[in-house]
C-alpha cells in the first residue's frame, strides 16, 4: 500500500479538471484600453499595436458598443490631442479630446464604465508626465495640473480616474479636488507600482508620447526593486486610492503577488502594449500559438493574485471565457 503518492491526473475528465481549477476568470474583471484622437469619422490602425485602432470621439461609442457585445464592460481611455504644449493644457480643457469622447460615449452607451488615464505625457510638447521646470519634472507643481485634469474628466462623465504619472502625492491631491467639487463617489485607480519599462514602447508609438529628452527613470520605478513596490502601494493606499495598478504585468508577477498579499485593496495588473505586441508579432510569424499564449498569460496574471486585468486582449479574452477555453 502506498502511504503517500503523487497526484494522478491521467484519468481526470475535463469536467473534473475544471472543478479543480484554482484560478477562475470573469469577464467582469477585464478592462480594455482605447486611444482617442482628434478628428471625425476616424478609425485608424495603430502600426505599433496590430489589431488596435485610434478612434475619434464620434466613432469611439461604436467601438465600445462592439466590445460590450463581446462581453467587456470597462474601458480605459487615453487621449491624443491635436496640439501639444509645454503644460499639457489639452488634458484639462473642457472640449479636450477625452472630455468629448466621454460625452459622446455616455450619451450613446450609458452603461459602459469609462475610466480615464490621467497623465500629461500625451499632452506635453516634451512628452514628460509632468511640468518641466529648469529641465526637470517638478513634482509638486504637477500635482495641481493632475488634479485639474481629473476634475475635468469627472465633470465630463468619467466613472473613475486613473493617474499614471507617478508623481508623489497625486492621489491625495486628486482626492481632495474631486471631493471639494462634489465628486466624492468617483473612485481613483492609481498606477501605484509602475516601473520604467521598455515594454511601453508600442504605446508611446500609439500615443506619440515618447519623452523628447531624457527618460522617465526619475519618476518611474527601477525594475531591480521588489520591496519598493509594497512601499509605493502603501503610500497610494494611505492617500485614498481605491484600486492599485501594477504595471507591467508579465515580467512582474512576483510584484503582483506581493502587492496583492500586502495591501487590502483590489489589485489591477496592466499587461502593457509591449506584452501584447510580442504575442501578436510572434503569432504573426507563426512562431507561437497566439491564442494559447494570450490565454495562458492572462490566467498567470490572475493566478499571481490580480483581481483585475487591463489588457488590449480584453475583447478576445472575454470570448475565450465565454467559450470555456479559460476560467
Ligand atoms: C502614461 C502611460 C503610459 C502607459 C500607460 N499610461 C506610457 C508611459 O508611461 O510611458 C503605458 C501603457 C502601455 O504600454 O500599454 N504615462
Amino acid at each position: 500500500m502506498h502511504l503517500t503518492r503523487r497526484p494522478r491526473r491521467l484519468r481526470r475528465t475535463d469536467a473534473i479538471r475544471r472543478l479543480l481549477r484554482e484560478t477562475r476568470l470573469s469577464r467582469d474583471a477585464l478592462v480594455l484600453p482605447f486611444f482617442v484622437r482628434e478628428g471625425k469619422g476616424v478609425r485608424e490602425a495603430i502600426p505599433s499595436l496590430p489589431g488596435q485602432w485610434r478612434y475619434s470621439p464620434d466613432t469611439l461609442p461604436d467601438a465600445i458598443a462592439e466590445a460590450k457585445e463581446a462581453g467587456v464592460g470597462c474601458f480605459l481611455l487615453f487621449g491624443i490631442p491635436a496640439r501639444k504644449d509645454e503644460e499639457g493644457s489639452g488634458a484639462w480643457v473642457p472640449d479636450g479630446v477625452v472630455q468629448r469622447a466621454l460625452g459622446e460615449t455616455k450619451r450613446r452607451c450609458p452603461d459602459a464604465v469609462l475610466i480615464t488615464d490621467v497623465c500629461l505625457c500625451e499632452y506635453t510638447s516634451h512628452g514628460h508626465c509632468g511640468l518641466v521646470v529648469d529641465g526637470a519634472v517638478d513634482n509638486d507643481k504637477t500635482l495641481a495640473l493632475l488634479a485639474k485634469t481629473s476634475l475635468s474628466h469627472a465633470a465630463a462623465g468619467a466613472d473613475m480616474v486613473a493617474p499614471s504619472d507617478m508623481m508623489d502625492g497625486r492621489v491625495a491631491a486628486i482626492r481632495h479636488t474631486l471631493d471639494g467639487n462634489g465628486f466624492t463617489e468617483t473612485p481613483i485607480m492609481s498606477y501605484a507600482v509602475k516601473y520604467a519599462s521598455t515594454f511601453y514602447g508600442p504605446f508611446r508609438g500609439a500615443a506619440g508620447s515618447a519623452p523628447g529628452f531624457g527618460d522617465r527613470k526619475g519618476y518611474q520605478m527601477d525594475w531591480h526593486n521588489r520591496r519598493e513596490a509594497a512601499l509605493e502601494a502603501g503610500l497610494d493606499s494611505a492617500e485614498g486610492a481605491d484600486i492599485l495598478i501594477v504595471k507591467p504585468a508579465m515580467s512582474y508577477l512576483d510584484v503582483v503577488s506581493d502587492v496583492a498579499a500586502k495591501v487590502d485593496l483590489p489589485v489591477a495588473a496592466y499587461s502593457v502594449s509591449g506584452e501584447y505586441a510580442m504575442i501578436r508579432a510572434a503569432a504573426e510569424k507563426g512562431l507561437i500559438d497566439g491564442y494559447g499564449a494570450m490565454c495562458e498569460t492572462a490566467v498567470s496574471i490572475f493566478r499571481a493574485g490580480a483581481d483585475i486585468l487591463i489588457t488590449y486582449f480584453a475583447g478576445e479574452l472575454a470570448a475565450a471565457i465565454r467559450k470555456g477555453d479559460i476560467g
